[in-house]
């Protein structure tokens, strides 16, 4: 096969930040796909609908002329949030989640939840009006291994939650285990997951051996090739409960490059090249469709897109950077050459 035409995709996974660095990136996500589901991580973090619907309209503002592309806004769980968040959020056509990052897991999550069991009565209430809950699933407890968190996470607190609200729509969003694989498979339908081309692509050896990668860096970690087999076989499985979500994080890329660097990959620019490739690999090119245009849909009721792109087999340069003012972004795959082309 060596063209590929699928019904417009939809990355249910995304962070795009704001000013210039959103100026940056959003053209990237807007060529390839219809919608994207936006994190709310930002500094301070987008915790209230108004936030969300002011946050939207500015990635409105910086769209490519001519893009139908549409942003799907999430609100950021917080100590803080109400039942009455719940309840504007269930109300408004714009914002469709909330994204629960326990605290101090990742990129901006220090207003994040470090009570889980406190923010029961919120997921009580979405549970009712059905909004899903989307989750970081990893522990931070500094005592336990970076590569053991999502496992941990699973055993101590997302399977109680699922336990606890049997009819709460949530997305453990990037699987990266065969843990998480297995548990999400034999969980209700009412749980999916999202998984990154990184962790489609790579195992923790492209981050590591041989030199330190930081743009192979993202949370959670890279893990072994077993994990990664696992995710791969589940994506290409045909599950509706796997669907597609990039994860693209952008940092500047002195802050990538750095001493302490930050976690995120900016893979953007290549997403569907990367899952095409991936996909490719193991011969199950039939199976991107789904994955990428209508489980994810489904999964949030939303209709599935009109219209289509096709991939070709054609080879293509990644760039090297994107430009802002005075700094660089460094997307993941830089310089190198593709087999897959959007057309
Ligand atoms: O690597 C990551 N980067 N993982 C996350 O969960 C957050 C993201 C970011 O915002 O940079
Ligand atoms: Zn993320």
């Amino acid at each position: 096969m060596d063209k590929l035409t699928i019904v417009r995709p939809d990355d249910w996974h995304l962070h795009v930040r704001t000013g210039a660095v959103l100026h940056a990136v959003i053209a990237a996500t807007a060529q390839q796909f219809a919608r994207a589901i936006i994190m709310p991580n930002l500094k301070p973090p987008v915790t209230s609908v108004e936030q969300a619907l002011s946050y939207r309209e500015e990635i409105l503002s910086v769209l490519p002329a001519g893009s139908d592309f549409q942003p799907l806004m999430t609100l950021y769980l917080t100590g803080l949030t109400s039942v009455n968040d719940v309840k504007q959020v269930a109300a408004s056509e714009h914002i469709h989640a909330f994204k629960l990052y326990p605290a101090g897991a990742t990129t901006n999550s220090d207003s994040g939840v470090s009570n889980i069991e406190a923010a029961y009565p919120v997921f009580e209430a979405m549970e009712k009006h059905d909004v899903p809950l989307l989750v970081h699933g990893e522990v931070t407890d500094e005592k336990y291994d970076i590569f053991d968190r999502e496992k941990i996470f699973i055993d101590s607190q997302l399977q109680a939650i699922v336990n606890r609200f049997p009819n709460l729509r949530i997305v453990m969003e990037h699987v990266t285990t065969e843990e998480a694989v297995q548990f999400v498979a034999s969980a209700a339908d009412k749980i999916a997951a999202t998984i990154t081309p990184q962790h489609l692509l790579y195992n923790r050896n492209a981050m590591l051996a041989g030199g330190i990668r930081p743009h192979f860096y993202c949370l959670p970690i890279l893990k072994r090739e077993q994990h990664r087999q696992a995710l791969v076989a589940a994506a290409t499985s045909g599950s509706p409960k796997f669907f597609l979500g990039t994860d693209s994080a952008p940092h500047l890329t002195h802050l990538k490059e750095h001493s302490c660097g930050c976690a995120g990959c900016f893979n953007a620019p290549a997403a569907l090249s990367l899952y095409a490739e991936a996909f490719d690999q193991v011969g199950k090119l039939d199976k991107l469709e789904g994955f990428a245009s209508f489980f994810g849909a489904d999964f949030y009721g939303l209709p599935r897109n009109q219209g289509h792109v096709t991939l070709a087999k054609t080879d293509w340069q990644v760039p090297e950077v994107f430009h802002l003012a005075n700094e660089t972004i460094t997307p993941l795959r830089a310089g190198e050459t593709l087999h897959w082309q959007l057309l």
